[in-house]
């Protein structure tokens, strides 16, 4: 079957997480707050899979990553040492007309210009067609207004790059009209709140907007456990908060997340570039051990000239979003800049003794760092899936699945009992689910009909599913006696299994 488009299969999505309870707005009943979202039923366990995952392979299945967790209120110095307070900002542009706020650079813009002179300008909003967008404006515009001769070809460019004399005649994207722009001006995006009674300037303190800061902070607490020695990782999984001037794309822009990160120091001299290259692979490879195909992911080198001055390379794991291809994963190169900073401010120099090397130097680092609502997303994205199956008078119907992979489906395998009027099956049913239970998340249903029961374990990402029915019980004969249907969800075969052989057949394919 065709793959819905773009934009229709986001909606398909959204519609999916709030029906089958993966992820709602946040305070709905009160009309929603933007860029916050609720994980249902569902949708918590699959976030708590893609964590335990991430851990286990980041920091329990290897010798060289230690596991922290530090507060999310840190001291304020922290942040000043770090820079978010002087430059953790995004460009923003008011729209006074509208009320409306954006970031600089989400708005694209282009002159129109016909036969050498500018007769306007056009304005769109980021998105995968910026270039075509603006060129048909462009051409309805000069339609519009009736200008004769040849429309120059458009060189679009983002708000940031807008002189001040263009910045009054470039359209809101809100109104359409020109004139109520504000120029950009810088937006720190860090919340802020009081630690203890009094409310002033002594008692201000940020949320973190990154969980790294606890890492580079806690650097000598780690070495003085004395379990780690260079190269080694302290890896990190906590909440975010980031005002976000425009949250969007559902999860994928919000204002509170959670990071996953890991900070991994090197000697001074090491080869940071292979380190680099290696953890990239590393990220990929995960990705696509929970069910990402490598086809939708890709490499964005930051150029040169847009790095900060500290960095030495960041490269982004790029994921092909229903709404563009946009950044999933960062892997930044970033010297000893954090380490030094935080030396420097607290005047505890962060260095480590090298017994190999004979000397002190303060470690370089490559930080991986991703959002699991992120990768909440990709997965979602790339689980969906419409294909054909019969419904019970057996006419084909399109049939909604999320092929979740097994590692991470929020609930392994289903357990119906064929009727729920009928207490034999019923406590053969409950026997099995009880039996499963302490291996894997196990749902039961008793409810409608075997078919539709089986429909909504497909959009729920099950990918197995059980029914006990009469041959279980022994009334076909005694070969199929304490037997039941395994039925695959992406196939949909089936196959007869022992109750007695479920435990280990399961466990091998769930894990
Ligand atoms: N310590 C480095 C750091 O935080 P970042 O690129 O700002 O770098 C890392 O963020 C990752 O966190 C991003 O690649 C993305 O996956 C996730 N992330 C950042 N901002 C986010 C937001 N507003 N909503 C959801 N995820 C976000």
């Amino acid at each position: 079957m065709a793959e819905p488009k773009t934009a229709e299969l986001m909606d398909k999505i959204v519609s999916l997480c709030k029906r089958r309870g993966f992820i709602f707005q946040s305070s709905e009943i009160y009309g929603g707050i933007n860029g916050f979202w609720d994980y249902g039923p569902l949708g918590v366990e699959l976030r708590k899979n893609i964590r335990d995952c991430w851990w286990n392979d980041m920091v329990r299945r290897r010798d060289d990553v230690v596991g922290l967790e530090s507060s999310i209120i840190m001291h304020p110095k922290v942040w000043e040492a770090s820079g978010h307070v002087g430059g953790f900002t995004d460009p923003m542009v008011d729209c006074k007309a509208s009320k409306q706020r954006f970031r600089a650079d989400q708005i694209f813009f282009a002159a129109v210009v016909v036969e050498g002179k500018t007769v306007g300008y056009v304005t769109v909003l980021e998105s995968e067609r910026i270039a075509e967008e603006l060129q048909e404006k462009a051409e309805t515009f000069k339609r519009k207004k009736a200008i004769q001769g040849k429309l120059e070809p458009i060189k679009p460019r983002d708000f940031t790059e807008a002189t001040p004399e263009e910045i009054p005649l470039i359209p809101s994207p809100a109104t359409g009209e020109p004139g109520s722009l504000t120029p950009p001006r810088a937006f720190n995006m860090m919340f802020e709140t009081h630690v203890g009674a009094l409310s002033d300037e002594s008692s201000v303190a940020y949320l973190r907007p990154e969980t790294a800061q606890g890492m580079f902070v806690d650097f000598k607490a780690i070495l003085d456990t004395g379990r780690v020695k260079i190269p080694f990782g302290i890896a990190q999984i906590g909440k975010s908060f980031r005002n976000e001037i425009t949250p969007r794309n559902f999860i994928f822009r919000s204002r509170e997340f959670e990071q996953m990160e890991m900070e991994y120091f090197i000697s001074d001299d090491d080869d940071w570039a292979k380190w680099h290259r290696y953890w990239i692979d590393w990220c990929r490879d995960w990705l696509v051990s929970v069910g990402i195909p490598v086809s939708a992911l890709s490499e964005y080198n930051h150029p040169k000239e847009k790095l900060a001055f500290y960095s030495k390379g960041t490269t982004d794991l790029m994921f092909k979003y229903p709404f563009g291809v946009q950044e999933l994963w960062g892997i930044a190169a970033r010297g000893d800049y954090d380490l030094t900073q935080h030396g420097k401010a607290s005047g505890q120099p962060m260095e480590y003794f090298d017994d190999l090397k004979k000397k002190r130097y303060v470690p370089h680092v490559i930080e991986p760092a991703v959002g699991v609502d992120r990768i909440l997303l990709a997965i979602l994205c790339s689980a969906y899936c419409e294909d054909q199956a019969p419904n019970e008078k057996g006419e084909m119907e399109t049939r909604v699945v999320m092929k979740l992979h097994p590692r991470i489906a929020p609930i392994k395998v289903a357990v119906f009992p064929l009727l729920k009027n009928k207490p034999d099956l019923v406590k053969k049913a409950q026997e099995v689910r009880d039996l499963l239970r302490p291996y894997m998340t196990v749902f039961y249903d008793e409810a409608g009909a075997i078919g539709r029961r089986y429909r909504r374990q497909d959009e729920a990402g099950t990918p197995f599913g059980l029914t006990i029915d009469f041959d279980t019980l022994g009334e076909k004969g005694p070969e199929l006696a304490d037997t039941v249907t395994l039925r695959e969800r992406d196939t949909m075969k089936q196959e007869r299994v022992k109750i007695s052989d479920l435990v280990s057949k399961l466990i091998e394919r769930v894990r």
